[in-house]
């Protein structure tokens, strides 16, 4: 049975999406493609209010998360950890061969600007990753005041992952000084998986262009070079970039503004409605993510038996990631959901448990 998605990512996908995706196949050498890439990057420089380069890479977003280690961290790193998507990010940068630090947070907690300026005042780095909207707990860390911290550190590589955030708030990648701003589009990009976006500023190229070990596949340098062609070092997936294509102009359509205040409203719709059903917010209080909400077990409902039986009614469920399995249950209203869609869902919720009524 299809299941309409509420997990936060992937998400359900438009139909005209899909449709994009099945137009007929090009050659990533021909200038068809560059058309498509021009156009597409060009968009995305818009939505990132950015003129750095912007690559689309084929991989989930994960490859490229490691591509930022191998390509911008030089002497040490500071990892900043608030969930299992940055301490996965951690154990990567050590598997990558780099020295690092891992700054940890509990779980629930956002990263802080203080934390943020005690570590690297240590003058031990040379590069920081951090994620904006850390899926796992549905914790956004204030990424404008972090990105003031950075502003006293130049020498520092400012690496964000947006995974689960970018466009559904504005992210301005050149005002907050990101150096590397990377998200897969399977979440609040609302496509299918496969394609991953990333920023490189001048200062990344030049901190690439002296570290050794790059590898080839997510070599920025490599990606530099063939975007001056509108092209990719090796054979994108052409059928996402279409879909891209097709979803930047439904967002220009649909309007920036109004996509950001469609994702608040959202967030404050899902938030209201479990508190009013005696859910609290597994966030720390002010911090709570804009496109997925995390929401303790409170009620003590057997999660797992809810999952089960949501699925049999068609609805995929979340039950809680990691070490919160169980304790916590995640909703996404991402991408482009919208209030009738999460209305369906919480019909489904009361039809198998009433007292949720
Ligand atoms: C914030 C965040 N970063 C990274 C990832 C990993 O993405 P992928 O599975 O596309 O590699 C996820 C996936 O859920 C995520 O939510």
């Amino acid at each position: 049975m299809t299941k309409k998605l509420f997990i936060p990512g992937p998400v359900p996908v438009h139909p005209d999406i899909l449709a994009a995706m099945a137009t007929p196949m090009i050659g990533h050498r021909m200038k068809e493609y560059a058309e498509l890439h021009g156009r597409v990057t060009a968009g995305l420089k818009k939505l990132l209010f950015t003129e750095d380069r912007v690559f689309l890479a084929t991989s989930s977003a994960f490859g490229v998360m490691e591509g930022a280690i191998r390509n911008l961290v030089g002497t040490r790193c500071a990892n900043f950890c608030n969930g299992a998507f940055s301490d996965k990010w951690h154990d990567v940068t050590l598997r990558c061969g780099k020295q690092a630090d891992a700054f940890r947070f509990d779980w629930g907690r956002p990263v802080t600007p203080e934390a943020v300026d005690k570590a690297l005042a240590t003058g031990m780095y040379d590069s920081m990753t951090m994620i904006h909207n850390e899926t796992s707990t549905g914790v956004m860390s204030p990424l404008t005041e972090i990105a003031e911290v950075m502003r006293k550190y130049p020498e520092v590589m400012f690496i964000v992952d947006t995974v689960s955030s970018m466009s559904a708030l504005k992210i301005p990648v050149t005002e907050l000084g990101i150096d590397s701003c990377i998200f897969g589009v399977q979440k609040a990009f609302a496509l299918p998986p496969g394609l991953t976006v990333f920023t490189a500023s001048e200062k990344a190229l030049k901190r690439a262009a002296g570290i050794e070990g790059r590898g080839y596949y997510f070599d920025y340098l490599e990606f530099a070079s063939n975007d001056d062609k509108n092209n990719t070092p090796s054979t994108p997936c052409i059928s996402l970039v279409y879909a891209m294509d097709r979803q930047l102009e439904r967002m220009s359509a649909e309007g920036l503004e109004n996509r950001w205040s469609r994702h608040r409203e959202l967030a404050d719709y899902v938030r209201g409605w479990l508190a009013s059903r005696g859910f609290e917010l597994f966030p720390e209080s002010g911090s709570a993510s804009l496109t997925l909400t995390c929401a303790r077990n409170t009620r003590n409902i057997d999660l797992a038996e809810l999952k089960k039986q949501l699925g049999n009614s068609g609805f995929a469920f979340d039950d809680g990631y990691g070490k919160i399995k169980g304790k916590t249950f995640r909703i996404a209203h991402m991408g482009d959901m919208t209030r009738s869609d999460l209305d369906e869902l919480f019909a489904a919720m009361v039809a198998i448990m009433p007292d949720l009524a």
